[in-house]
């Protein structure tokens, strides 16, 4: 751990507790050179990056959150990317189909086994209409939990009729009946290639995949694209890799820029511009049940998001 990130971790340790502290970050920004200055921009800057509309997609866009490695950010992307579409007056709905159920936990959406959740519409023939809640934050935030049920489900899916489309004829149905059908539906895969990845990777059209800026970045990935290509050619025809985070990236590693430039050779305009700082910020919000976008709005994780999502909505406009 390097000097800056020790006191990073030291300032939240102290501040964490302390609610009135949340809404300003105390990061540090060279910029201001007093305290009070600097908190005040901050909390300009995360109040001003509300005021804006972003432009909505003429249909939903429904893209997945995949990439079979652990702990690359898919969730945190995916709850955060959320977040900012909806602050900025974009309808989105976040489909948790992680039986760790930490999107719902990052969204404060409880999610105790037996509480209607994305399970029932996969296994139960429920409607999805059943399980979507309304997030704090905003209520054009809206989520389906998984619950701990869905941790049998790549097993129980295998026997069922049509099991690599149970997620698409549920979001279908959902979308044509709904009275506020979202501009965008985001749906957090777990680790794994498994049928409740292909259910995700069947029921969208867009794929964004979260990398890290770590060692063996790319390993792995080829797999996820086969997978993809395979989906794209057999069941869903639609499907296509349209964008690529880059995450957690370090500015004072040499490795984080050689892996960003290779993420960047290799999959070309589809990687999105902005890159997400490793900030503590950003893993300190869902312990407070909340995305890193409300917990500190000024922080520089909430700030690579907020252009992430951006970015993201900007080029919507093509698939509008
Ligand atoms: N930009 C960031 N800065 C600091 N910590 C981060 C950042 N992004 C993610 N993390 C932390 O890294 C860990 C893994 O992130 P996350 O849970 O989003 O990954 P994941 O790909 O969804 O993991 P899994 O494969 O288990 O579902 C979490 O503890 C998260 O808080
Ligand atoms: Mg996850």
């Amino acid at each position: 751990m390097g000097v800056s990130e020790q006191e990073e971790v030291a300032v939240s340790r102290e501040t964490a507790n302390s609610s009135e502290y949340r809404a300003v970050s105390r990061e540090t920004e060279p910029e201001f050179d007093t305290p009070i200055a600097r908190e005040a921009a901050q909390a300009l800057r995360a109040m001003n990056v509300r005021q804006e509309r972003w432009p909505a997609p003429a249909t939903t866009r429904l893209v997945t959150v995949a990439n079979q490695k652990g702990g690359v950010g898919k969730t945190t992307s995916t709850v955060n990317i959320a977040a900012a579409l909806a602050l900025h007056g974009l309808r989105t709905l976040v489909i948790d189909l992680d039986p760790q159920g930490n999107a719902s936990t990052a969204l404060s959406i409880e999610h105790a086994v037996g509480t209607p959740s994305v399970y029932d519409a996969l296994l139960g023939g429920r409607p999805l209409v059943d399980q979507v809640v309304k997030c704090e934050i905003t209520p054009l935030l809206t989520c389906v939990p998984a619950t701990l049920d869905l941790a049998g489900a790549d097993i129980e899916l295998t026997s069922q009729v049509a099991r690599e489309y149970r997620l698409r004829r549920a979001v279908e149905s959902y979308l044509e009946e709904a009275s506020e059908r979202p501009d965008y539906v985001l749906i957090d895969c777990p680790p794994s290639l498994g049928l409740l990845t292909l259910n995700a990777l069947v029921a969208a059209r867009e794929v964004l995949v979260p990398i890290q800026c770590e060692y063996y970045a790319l390993e792995g990935l080829a797999q996820l694209l086969n997978t993809v290509e395979l989906v794209r050619s057999h069941l869903n025809p639609e499907l296509a890799v349209t964008n690529v985070l880059l995450t957690m990236y370090d500015s004072r590693t040499r490795l984080a820029d050689q892996v960003a430039a290779e993420v960047r050779a290799h999959f070309g305009e589809i990687v999105l511009t902005p890159v997400i700082p490793r900030n503590v910020r950003v893993s300190e919000a869902p312990g407070f049940g909340q995305t890193v976008m409300t917990y500190d709005a000024g922080s520089r994780g909430a700030i690579g998001y907020l252009e992430a999502a951006r970015e993201l909505a900007e080029r919507g406009r093509a698939h509008g």
